[in-house]
């Protein structure tokens, strides 16, 4: 197991990230393997996503070093009702610190956040290919729930989409 980089700060996100966020967030989005989106969406929309998360406390988690961020990992909650109890993962680490434990870190930081918010249920949607990724979500407990077939169109090309989840220990049987 690699741990994070000496001096690699795992924090919540703040209003003052919210520029280097977007770049980072376009940054990953462009290399249009991994995610559903190919950009990041206009800094407005990009604002106001983590402004709402953070005044309605939804984890974002962001990875500092050296002055940058370099990774991000966000919990979107599903709703009201019968959804309250879910969030949905969204993450990357920029691609010069990948393979270094800045994900792990990432991940362990918004799931124990998750958990703190009375979240019972962690869900998520990844490429088949995308191997790291399922990697380190099978490390850390999600399972595998099923594959959406031909559910993203992206540069011409339908592509599957797997989906998997984690349960909080008190809803697990
Ligand atoms: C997925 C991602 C966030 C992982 O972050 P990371 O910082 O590279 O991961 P870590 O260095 O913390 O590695 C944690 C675990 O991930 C897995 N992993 C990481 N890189 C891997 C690779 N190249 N091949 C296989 N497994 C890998 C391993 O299980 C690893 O555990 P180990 O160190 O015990 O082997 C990162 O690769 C990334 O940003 N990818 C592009 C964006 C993306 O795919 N986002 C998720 C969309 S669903």
């Amino acid at each position: 197991m690699t741990t994070p980089p000496a001096g690699c700060q795992v924090r919540p996100i703040r209003e003052a990230d919210i520029d280097s966020f977007r770049e980072l967030l376009d940054a990953v989005a462009s290399e249009r393997k991994f995610l559903g989106s190919t950009r990041a969406p206009p800094l407005a929309s990009v604002r106001d996503f983590v402004l709402e998360h953070i005044a309605r406390h939804q984890p974002q988690q962001v990875a500092e070093l050296e002055g940058e961020l370099v990774g991000w990992a966000d919990i979107t909650c599903r709703g009201e009702g019968a959804t309250r109890h879910i969030g949905t993962l969204g993450m990357g680490v920029r691609r010069d610190r990948r393979g270094c434990g800045i994900g792990r870190a990432l991940l362990l930081s918004v799931i124990d956040a998750s958990w703190q918010q009375q979240l019972k249920r962690i869900e998520l949607e990844v490429f088949p290919d995308n191997t790291p990724a399922i990697s380190l979500y099978e490390q850390l407990g999600f399972e595998h729930e099923g594959r959406m077939r031909k559910a993203r169109l992206l540069d011409g090309h339908y592509r599957d989409v797997c989906g998997m989840a984690l349960l909080h220990p008190d809803i697990r049987s």
